[in-house]
């Protein structure tokens, strides 16, 4: 099949001069992307992360198509309605934390926090400015969420931009490293002399860094750095758009790890995948100090599409199917475990790791490791000759696959991982 790029067309990172030819998806359908040309595709990564409950799925579609007749948007400075109302309270309940702010996607669920963070130590008159946040971090694109992201290749025309972070080291983890321990211990060190300087929050991705290469920490590591936290007076940040929803085997990585945050940043699976939005939940404490009649005190941010009915709509109703069938979810580790625990045997997979619905290993080749390492291209073209598509991270390969996906199907993204690796 021979597609020229779209001569209007600027697709998101991707190098025009190299690229090849995008194929048009004319449907899907459960974990399947129908082309316009050629068999279907398993959709193996969940179109970006977002996929919950599949493609097309008609519960979703007529949630959706319902909300649209009757009201498709209000400006929310002055009304309210009913499917905003119905979400704050859910997810309000599932959080534990008690307020809810709209955006329209991670990374301005992410600016939202952090300004949320700065903007409360200043409002009780006690400014701090340290933000922490962790090595080989990817919180958005935005430009707050750019400076508490890693410093890299695509942060770096931006550079003198950026707002400075405090850094500490991600000890990531997976099958049989017997090295945690002590990588931990380092990790807690460097965080406590780092909090010695007062600080405004520390941000993080609970269990599982995405964009960094799906690289997963212990529990009890972030528990650990939740005290520490605490102790220092800092603000907590839980960014789960990837994580959120099911994505790691419970509600949010943070339930899972034992962890409260007090603000957390949402988006991708929080419509189910079908609509933008991005929200941020607050504790009641956090606003408590935007309240009085300086009007210094207030949040002076917000969006056009703030609450989107369309999409609290799709919200409420993708909360709605995680809540018939949490075990969709929680019993998801389960089922790829037995073949990743076949794949990891093979001598191109190194570091296999779990977490939920995600399953990622890193590939034994030469190169750079990273994302422009080439083995990820490959791998990517031989799975998708053989039905599966994937987007490995450089040479981190990894399935995270929505949660409708059937056995026959993940067993056939593990086939077409197989095939790969031995052709590599
Ligand atoms: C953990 C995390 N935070 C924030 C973002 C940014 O979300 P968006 O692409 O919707 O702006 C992403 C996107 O992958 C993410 O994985």
């Amino acid at each position: 099949m021979v597609l020229q790029r779209h001569p209007n067309l600027w697709p998101p990172f991707t190098q025009m001069a190299s690229a090849a030819a995008a194929q048009r998806v004319t449907a899907g359908d459960g974990a399947l992307l129908l082309r316009e040309e050629g068999a279907p595709l398993i959709d193996a990564i969940s179109s970006w992360w977002v996929t919950l409950h599949g493609h097309a799925n008609p519960v979703m579609a007529e949630a959706i198509a319902d909300q649209a007749r009757r009201l498709e948007q209000v400006i929310f400075a002055d009304f309210t309605h009913e499917p905003a109302e119905q979400l704050a309270v859910r997810l309000s309940g599932i959080t534990g934390l008690q307020r809810l702010f709209f955006s329209d996607n991670g990374s301005t669920a992410v600016e939202v926090a952090i300004k949320i963070a700065c903007q409360w130590w200043a409002n009780r008159g006690q400014p701090r400015h340290q933000i922490v946040a962790f090595d080989g971090a990817y919180h958005g694109d935005t430009f707050g969420a750019m400076a508490v992201g890693e410093r890299n290749l695509f942060s770096a025309p931006f550079e003198d931009k950026l707002f400075p972070v405090a850094r500490v080291p991600w000890p990531s983890t997976w099958w049989n490293d017997d090295d945690v321990d002590r990588k931990e211990t380092a990790a807690l060190q460097i965080l406590e002399d780092t909090l010695q300087t007062p600080t405004a929050a520390v941000i993080l991705e609970p269990l599982l860094q995405g964009a960094g290469g799906m690289t997963m920490v212990r529990p009890e590591f972030l528990r650990e750095v939740e005290r520490r936290t605490k102790a220092a007076g800092a603000l907590l940040i839980a960014d789960e758009v990837l994580t959120g929803f099911g994505r790691c085997g419970d509600w949010f990585a943070s339930r899972r790890a034992g962890i409260r945050p007090d603000l957390m940043a949402l988006s991708k699976g929080l419509t189910g995948g079908c609509l933008p939005m991005g929200v941020t939940m607050a504790s009641e404490a956090v606003f408590e100090a935007f309240i009085g009649d300086d009007p210094n005190l207030t949040l002076w941010h917000g969006h056009s599409f703030t609450a989107n009915p369309l999409g609290c709509a799709a919200a409420n109703a993708s909360l709605t199917l995680l809540e018939q069938n949490p075990t969709a979810f929680q019993n998801f580790e389960a089922r790829h475990r037995p073949q990743l625990e076949a794949l990891a045997q093979h001598p191109r997979v190194e570091r296999p790791r779990l977490l939920g619905t995600v399953a990622a290993f890193d590939l034994v080749v030469g190169g750079t490791a990273g994302y422009l390492n080439p083995a990820g291209p490959t791998v990517k073209r031989i799975a998708m000759e053989h039905g599966v598509f994937l987007r490995p991270l450089g040479q981190v390969v990894y399935l995270l696959p929505p949660l409708c996906i059937t056995d026959a199907q993940l067993e056939q993204c593990y086939e077409a991982i197989q095939t790969a690796l031995d052709q590599l």
